[in-house]
């Protein structure tokens, strides 16, 4: 089977693997550019994301484009996904079931993407993809290799409106961000591609 963005986009659309669609409005797919260095991964879409079909429209959204602002960086340049690409009902954390039922739409995101650097915001993104026992109050901005893809992780934009004081350390590790994207890219990241419209 050939793996296309529109491919999993549908598969995600009609997807009923987990208890999670009978109670969601939509699935929430990845969006952004699908050349991008940068990878973010988030946990699961809220209430606001339910309802319009995008990540990060909410108030966690408004933290997350402060932070890619203070560093240089916009949507457009990157993508962003979930763990779930359905939201549990209270916001409450996602099972492991349903992680396991979604995490194939990740891998073929990331199949796809060939992000050279991923971002995990937040711990149950963190203890899903870098490692089961990450601790993000210690270990947020440390990096990890796989293949040739850097990986790291840091709060999620929900802890920050909960606990505006982790606000600067998450400034700092998306300013470390772009810096290991300098790096590792260097004369400059891949040219700017769709930003989403083609799917
Ligand atoms: N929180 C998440 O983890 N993902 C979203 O898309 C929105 C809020």
């Amino acid at each position: 089977m050939e793996i296309t963005w529109n491919g999993i986009e549908s598969h995600i659309a009609g997807c009923a693997q987990c208890p999670l669609s009978q109670t969601r409005q939509q699935p929430v797919m990845g969006r952004g550019n699908h050349r991008a260095d940068i990878m973010l991964i988030a946990e699961a879409p809220g209430a606001q994301e339910d309802q319009q079909g995008v990540p990060f429209v909410g108030r966690s959204g408004e933290i997350l484009d402060s932070l890619l602002q203070e560093c240089g960086l916009t949507r457009e340049e990157i993508y962003i996904t979930n763990i779930l690409k359905c939201h549990p009902p209270g916001n409450r954390d996602p099972r492991e079931e349903e992680k396991e039922a979604c995490f194939p739409y990740l891998k073929y995101e990331t199949f796809l993407l060939k992000p050279k650097i991923i971002v995990c915001l937040g711990r149950v993104a963190a203890q899903r993809i870098i490692s089961p026992d990450f601790k993000i109050t210690r270990q947020h901005g440390l990096w990890t290799c796989r293949k040739d893809c850097a990986l790291t992780a840091t709060y999620h934009p929900s802890a920050i409106l909960r606990d505006p004081s982790k606000y600067e350390s998450a400034k700092k590790d998306f300013c470390e961000i772009v810096k290991k994207r300098d790096e590792f890219i260097p004369g400059g990241h891949k040219p700017g591609g769709p930003t989403g419209a083609d799917f």
